[in-house]
């Protein structure tokens, strides 16, 4: 018999499709395994004073959350660590977390996230605290994972907004311009690019020449003159990541503040290539911030499989006592192989696209796919 009785589960930073499914997975196998479970709102603030309202979840509360996208705990990027007081200084208050997982008499908390979330739980975890992560984020940028729920939902929203983007970019002859999520990391773009059969996406791993992007348009679309050409495309669709940037640029952000993790809000870089794309070249371009909807909607098949294996491999985890470890997936979709690996992995690093294996730089394209 496990020594965990009662745990919280807590959702933070990004929502993201999965995550309910996670629950429903962890409450079903944790009742199972005589475990109740706390659900904690609004992520790590909710352990911060005064402690919150708290929601007791059983199987039939989550009956139907597998069906829900977003999280039905809410979500925050709060840093226990870095909370801004009232004189805007970013203070430590992860004691408060400790006192109140033992005011409210649990054992253990289950952290659904990314690195910020789930770097929480691994610093706490260093002070004494029981966890166990799942990891979610739409960027799949996780160390110690193959998979991050939420990943292809935001793929098939991508995948989809690409398709409808062509009849407008058709009938006018634009170049049109999609920005994608994923931070740091250009999964999101390369795969939704490859998926909707974008001309050219453009990642943050390897930084692009705006010369090199006119050149591939011109191949494409003829110069000027010649686009009475009906043999010719006549538009042509650009996949950007929001963290991509030029050589001789750098990362476009929406302003110049940043959250408790040090993260700014990236955006902007598809509306620099448009404009830059009509003052160099004759071609007509338009840019489309795709910006959260593409983290909306019902989760994927795939997402509420994982969704639901990862919260039973994390009731599992701590009824076996593995605490200071992360739910993890190996392989390929759906056929993973589910473990777990020490949590303190997602700490100071990022899994990004391996540009030798997956990137052609020539063509900024998926690697191996000739278009
Ligand atoms: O990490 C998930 C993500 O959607 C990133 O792709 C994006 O850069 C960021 O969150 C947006 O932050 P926010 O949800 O705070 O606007």
């Amino acid at each position: 018999m496990s020594a965990v009785k009662r745990i919280g589960v807590l959702t933070g930073g990004g929502d993201a499709p999965g995550l309910n499914p996670a629950i429903k997975g962890l409450v079903y196998r944790a009742t199972e395994r005589g475990i109740e479970v706390v659900g904690l709102y609004d992520g790590w603030r909710s352990l911060l004073h005064p402690v919150g309202e708290t929601l007791p979840l059983d199987r039939n509360r989550v009956r139907r959350w597998d069906r829900d996208g977003g999280t039905n705990l809410g979500s925050s990027r709060t840093n226990p660590f870095k909370v801004k007081n009232e004189a805007g200084e970013r203070v430590d208050r992860s004691g408060e977390v400790l006192e109140n997982l033992g005011r409210l008499g649990l054992d253990a908390i289950v952290a659904c996230g990314g690195e910020d979330t789930l770097g929480v739980a691994a610093r706490l975890h260093g002070q004494g605290v029981c966890v166990v992560g799942i990891p979610k984020t739409i960027d799949k940028d996780l160390a110690g994972t193959d998979y991050t729920l939420g990943f292809d939902t935001a793929l098939r929203n991508v995948t989809e907004v690409i398709e409808r983007a062509r009849t407008p970019a058709g009938s006018h002859s634009w170049v049109q311009i999609i920005e994608v999520m994923g931070r740091y990391a250009g999964h999101l773009a390369l795969w939704s690019g490859m998926a909707g059969q974008a001309d050219l996406i453009l990642i943050p791993e390897h930084p692009f020449r705006y010369e090199k992007i006119y050149r591939h348009l011109q191949e494409r679309l003829g110069d000027g003159a010649s686009r009475r050409d009906r043999s010719l495309p006549r538009y042509s669709v650009i996949v950007v990541s929001e963290g991509a940037s030029a050589e001789d640029g750098g990362l476009v952000t929406i302003d110049d503040r940043q959250d408790a993790f040090g993260h700014a809000r990236l955006g902007g870089i598809g509306e620099t290539l448009a404009k830059k794309i009509m003052a160099e070249t004759p071609y007509d371009a338009r840019a489309a911030t795709l910006g959260h909807p593409q983290r909306g909607g019902p989760p994927s098949a795939i997402d509420r499989m994982m969704g639901l294996l990862f919260g039973a491999r994390a009731a599992d985890a701590l009824a076996d006592g593995d605490l200071g470890q992360m739910v993890s997936a190996r392989g390929i979709a759906p056929a993973y192989e589910l473990s777990l690996v020490d949590i303190t992995l997602v700490l100071g690093q990022l899994n990004t696209v391996d540009v030798a294996r997956h990137y052609d730089t020539e063509r900024y394209h998926f690697k191996g796919i000739g278009m």
